[in-house]
């Protein structure tokens, strides 16, 4: 069948109605972004497709996320170029809607979470995750999705939208998938458009300070498991020492957090953690990047 579009919550659930009735709804797989697609996206929606009867695609560049105004004016817009991308990869539906649909006058519920928002991004973007988890909450009740894809490489996004899950009883399976990097390490992103020739090469170091960071973490774990809380802040003061001294020597990144977290709870780690991320923030120019890796500890 042709991919569909809509642009209202009833056109959507009128179709996705249908389709559920006439038997093709074993599973509604579900792929939220903002548009600008890439490789990244494209390898959650094939991965949607492989594992669902109907694949839906949203699309819409959500303001609540966005705590500076000027980021949500340069996010690139390419409404007609993301469509057919999801055409080729296996798309049923796509939903595309103003921000009126998603927001109507006097629309001023939201989700908001302690604890693993408040660490990371969201120590310089106080209002990000809760607009996150809002319009994500928000889409869920209108696809009413049995999975939903996301990145790894937004990596707390993930762990909290996991936690809204969990938290709210809402009935998805959470499906967290790998990160696409360019050739050289770069993670795939859509703010990479952004990035000149300079800023471009300068980029890699992110990749190079995460890799230096695992190989730390390798060292140490190779050496036994920390004992007790001090143990375990000096590993993640190493590890993340070694990031950061990769970062500095790159004249172009002006680095925000190197941190390295609970992978789970994004709380520090300790003896019950199963695996650790390392997650960087840097600005290299204008553009503000993020990446991140996982490391296994006692799963
Ligand atoms: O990851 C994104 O593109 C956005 O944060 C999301 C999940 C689509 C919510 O607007």
């Amino acid at each position: 069948m042709p991919i569909k579009t809509y642009d209202t919550i009833s056109g959507l659930r009128g179709e996705l109605s249908a389709r559920r009735s006439a038997g093709a709804g074993a599973g509604v797989g579900f792929v939220p972004t903002m548009g600008a697609l890439h490789e990244g996206h494209i390898s959650l929606v094939r991965r949607a497709a492989a594992e669902n009867d109907i694949t839906v695609v949203s699309i819409f560049l959500n303001p609540l996320q966005f705590d500076e105004s000027a980021d949500l004016d340069s996010y690139p817009k390419t409404l007609e170029a993301d469509i057919r991308l999801c055409e080729a990869a296996g798309t049923d539906l796509v939903f595309c809607p103003s921000v009126r649909e998603i927001y109507p006058d006097g629309a001023s519920t939201r989700i908001e979470m302690d604890g693993p928002t408040d660490v990371l991004c969201g120590r310089s973007r106080p209002r990000h995750f809760s607009g996150v988890l809002t319009v994500v909450g928000k889409l869920f009740h209108i696809v009413e999705p049995d999975a939903a894809y996301f990145g790894e490489k937004d990596a707390q996004q993930l762990a909290v939208i996991r936690k809204m899950v969990r938290d709210l009883n809402m009935n998805v399976n959470i499906v967290g998938c790998p990160t696409v990097r360019e050739a050289d390490g770069l993670a795939m992103s859509s703010r990479n458009v952004h990035l000149n020739a300079d800023e471009r090469k300068a980029s890699v170091c992110l990749f190079r300070a995460l890799t230096a960071a695992l190989e730390k973490l390798g060292d140490a774990a190779g050496h036994g498991a920390p004992e007790d809380d001090s143990e375990w802040a000096r590993l993640t003061a190493d590890v993340t020492g070694s990031a950061r001294a990769v970062l500095d020597a790159e004249p172009l990144a002006r680095t925000e957090y190197v941190e390295l977290l609970d992978a789970e709870t994004l709380a520090p780690l300790g003896g019950s953690s199963r695996a650790a991320l390392c997650a960087i923030a840097a600005r290299i120019g204008d553009t503000r990047l993020i990446d991140n890796m996982r490391f296994s500890l006692n799963e």
